[in-house]
């Protein structure tokens, strides 16, 4: 037997049906804020996230799906979708002039993570960049967008939001917090691979132990520069005036190296522990990083693998819909092909090519969860009409063919 790998999974069924549901939800939200579909490859260059997502990152550290391609090509299977989409600003020359760009993608991302309840080596993310925008009101604007995804979707979450700082507050606390550093002692291995390369990220670190050593570390939010104190504070009234609870945490640090100012992360305690559902925030640097001019990039990605295991819980009744037409004998088979190729330009319909029982029938079309049954017998099959169930209301008639439409 040859099984998918350990952390990778197939969606079908319910959990096929819970991700096509989000996805057309996050389309339709991100399309009404101004948002148009890109689509960029799943193999990129490994430097692009060691650039961006940063060397300091557990993702870089310890989880890409990395390997030499035939043409010498250090390659990996992309991490996540932030760095891609800055490449793609950046190789179409959008950087240039500033363009303001708003991108929308979803599909797969890869992480080599220990496997637990939502949390997968290959997840699917649906995610947004914009580009162009200096503006707090677009990162206001992203955190209403994931709002109006998860009222769709009637997901709770708490929202947590943080200020990174930016070049001109972030390296005086940083030099701050080494120097707090320096007199601790006792930090897990990441953390003091961290206090190398990007001291902040240990703010960030699960180990109690070495949280404990934190508890009287400086905190960036007294640091601030003005003009980021300016843009935190103005966010924070965006987000009270459209009447948004959120906790502010001076401690949210994200887990990728490429933000400044605004961070978030929308949190769900419905996946088993606290779970982050999405986050993202402000990368005004990452475009000048990757080799573009400098400019101003905002966004998020929330976890479809995380929503999906928070909606099978609710377990919704699912509505049925389409049309399961189906006969009693195998000969009017072909006749029902002809029905269900007109009905199929515009309805959903499930055609049974075996002759069965009515009861094995109607059983068949309630299990695929259709809204009409459609059959045809002998006596149908005589008077040129079919019988007809509605297997919400459950109705039951007799109709003609030639008035099927108004029946549908
Ligand atoms: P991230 O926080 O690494 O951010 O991932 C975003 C979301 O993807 C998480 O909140 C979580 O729901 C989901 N996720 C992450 N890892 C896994 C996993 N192993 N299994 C299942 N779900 C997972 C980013 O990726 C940034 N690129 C977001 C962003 C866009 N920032 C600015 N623009």
């Amino acid at each position: 037997m040859i099984n998918a790998l350990k952390g990778m999974k197939d969606i079908e069924g319910k959990q096929a049906f819970y991700y096509t549901k989000i996805i057309k939800i996050c389309e339709e939200v991100a399309q009404n804020y101004g948002f148009s579909f890109i689509n960029t490859p799943h193999l990129e260059l490994s430097k692009l996230f060691k650039r961006s997502v940063g060397e300091s990152s557990d993702i870089v550290g310890k989880e890409m799906y990395e390997f030499i391609d035939k043409g010498g090509n250090e390659v990996c299977l992309r991490p996540e979708g932030t760095a891609s989409a800055v490449r793609s600003y950046i190789e179409h020359k959008m950087d240039k002039s500033g363009s303001v760009k708003r991108w929308f993608y979803h599909g797969s991302m890869f992480r080599y993570e220990r496997p637990q309840k939502g949390r997968l080596r290959e997840f699917h993310q649906f995610g947004v960049e914009s580009f162009g925008t200096a503006s707090v009101y677009e990162d206001a604007s992203l955190i209403l967008m994931l709002i109006e995804i998860f009222r769709r979707l009637k997901i709770k979450f708490s929202l947590v939001i943080n200020s990174l700082g930016c070049p001109l507050c972030l390296p005086s606390y940083k030099k701050d917090l080494v120097e707090f550093l320096e007199r601790q002692e006792g930090f897990c291995e990441d953390c003091l691979r961290r206090k190398i390369l990007n001291p902040i990220r240990i703010l960030d670190c699960k180990n109690t132990h070495c949280q404990n050593l934190l508890q009287n570390a400086p905190l960036l939010g007294q640091k601030l520069c003005p003009s980021c104190q300016r843009d935190f504070t103005l966010l924070q009234t965006c987000l009270r005036e459209n009447g948004v609870e959120f906790t502010l945490d001076d401690r949210l640090v994200r887990g990728l190296d490429y933000y400044s100012k605004s961070a978030f992360e929308f949190i769900s305690d419905e996946i088993g522990a606290k779970a982050a559902i999405a986050g993202g925030g402000r990368y005004d640097r990452l475009i000048e990083y990757l080799g573009g001019k400098s400019g101003y990039g905002v966004g998020f990605a929330l976890g479809i693998e995380r929503l999906i295991v928070i909606l099978e819980q609710k377990e919704e009744a699912q509505e049925r819909e389409g049309i399961y037409l189906c006969a009693l004998d195998e000969t009017y088979v072909s006749n029902l092909l002809q029905i269900s190729t007109k009905l199929r330009k515009n309805r959903k319909v499930f055609l049974s090519y075996e002759a069965k029982k009515l009861a094995k029938h109607l059983s068949n079309a309630d299990s695929i969860n259709a809204e009409i049954f459609l059959c045809m017998g002998e006596n149908e099959a005589k008077n040129e009409s079919l019988f007809y169930k509605n297997l919400n209301t459950k109705e039951e008639k007799q109709i003609l063919i030639s008035t099927l439409e108004q029946y549908l």
